[in-house]
């Protein structure tokens, strides 16, 4: 059943007002046979926590809960480990499956791969979108298989290289429009080879476990306990994790800047580029705990932009453009948004 002019403001992790013109929840496959969509949504939404609404969102509104997560029919891949032979798992999850309980319910059926990824808010279906990632792991390197629906087509599965995997990138986000995320397949279990590259989970898990043997259970432990310090809670204070992505920039351009910076952090990114920390610039550049109004940034983390309660999109929209062309003037750097700004003002 379709709805009209339905609120979103509890459907969006940030808790801004907004509207959707129609609004439908999809909660079963045979929905979309009967909806025969030609072309995408306006918004297909998921839990709502990557997501910049301006209080009108235009057109159909289609909020994904597809649920169900088939361990069951679990596809048992031999000799999947190059190292030790141990069989991995595939491991299917509905679009509409929380990420967390995800996350614990696969750790708790003994199948490791995704505890690095422990408390990240949203849904299994946006994971691949936007390529998820934190502590030294990316989505991608666990994703077997995607289901979705072409729009204007039918149902297909695309494998893993036809998902294109980048930084916080997919080939569903380049082609926003085509596909609607159905379902999930996940490559979970075999051999374990424990994670801990980031500095911070390495230090967590010595203070925690000390001289103890590292397990999936315990990087989840050591991860969730380093994300509840850093990043805010979006039921406590809205927010939508990174609002924008760490730029990718020439090693060259990364030197002459090195030269104005001396403490400028940067990891490599590939051959001759380099990802350099948002939030530190950010930081830098005195935006860390900065206030206008409702809106600011987090004081824990530059790169998180918070609504302190009753701010609008357009405020937060107007904030982080300030950020970004003062990092521009600053560092000569162009910081992209993470976040999808969806709607418009209303008039
Ligand atoms: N930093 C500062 N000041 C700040 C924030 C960060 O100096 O206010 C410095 C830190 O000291 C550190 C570096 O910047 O040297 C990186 O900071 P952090 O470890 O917090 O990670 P990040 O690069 O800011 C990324 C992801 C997060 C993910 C973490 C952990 C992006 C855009 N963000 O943040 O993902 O949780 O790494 O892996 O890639 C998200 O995408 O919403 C998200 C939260």
């Amino acid at each position: 059943m379709i709805e009209s002019n339905f609120e979103l403001t509890a459907y969006n992790t940030f808790g801004l007002p907004a509207r959707a013109e129609r609004y439908l929840r999809l909660h079963a496959l045979s929905q979309l046979d009967e909806l025969q969509l030609e072309k995408a949504p306006e918004l297909v939404l998921g839990s709502g926590s990557n997501l910049l609404l301006l209080d009108e969102v235009p057109g159909l509104t289609l909020h994904i809960d597809l649920r169900g997560v088939t361990d069951e029919f679990g596809q048992t891949l031999p000799n999947y480990s190059p190292t030790d032979g141990a069989p991995a798992t595939i491991v299917r999850a509905a679009a509409g499956v929380n990420w967390q309980q995800f996350v614990l319910y696969t750790l708790s059926k003994g199948l490791h791969g995704l505890e690095n990824l422990a408390l990240i808010p949203g849904t299994v279906g946006a994971s691949p979108v936007q390529n998820i990632g934190a502590y030294g792991l990316e989505v991608a390197d666990r994703i077997h298989a995607v289901h979705a629906y072409e729009y204007g087509v039918g149902m297909t599965v695309l494998n893993k290289e036809e998902c294109a995997f980048a930084y916080r990138d997919s080939y569903f986000k380049r082609n926003s429009g085509r596909y609607l995320i159905t379902a999930v397949d996940f490559k979970l279990g075999g051999h374990f080879e424990p994670e801990t590259s980031y500095g911070a989970v390495g230090d967590r898990l010595e203070l925690r476990f000390p001289g103890q043997e590292v397990s999936p259970s315990k990087i989840a432990r050591a991860v969730m306990e380093i994300r509840a310090e850093k990043l805010p809670f979006f039921s406590q204070l809205g927010n939508s994790g990174s609002f924008f992505k760490n730029p990718i920039i020439a090693s060259s351009t990364y030197e002459s800047l090195k030269e104005r910076f001396p403490q400028l952090p940067a990891y490599s990114a590939g051959t001759g580029k380099m990802k350099i920390p948002a939030g530190w610039l950010i930081d830098q550049a005195g935006w860390k705990g900065k206030r206008n109004g409702a809106v600011g940034t987090f004081t824990k983390q530059a790169l998180v932009i918070v609504n302190y309660g009753g701010a609008t999109g357009a405020e937060i929209l107007a904030f982080s453009e300030r950020i970004q062309a003062d990092i521009m003037d600053h560092y000569g750097i162009e910081l992209e948004r993470e976040v999808r700004l969806i709607g418009q003002k209303s008039k």
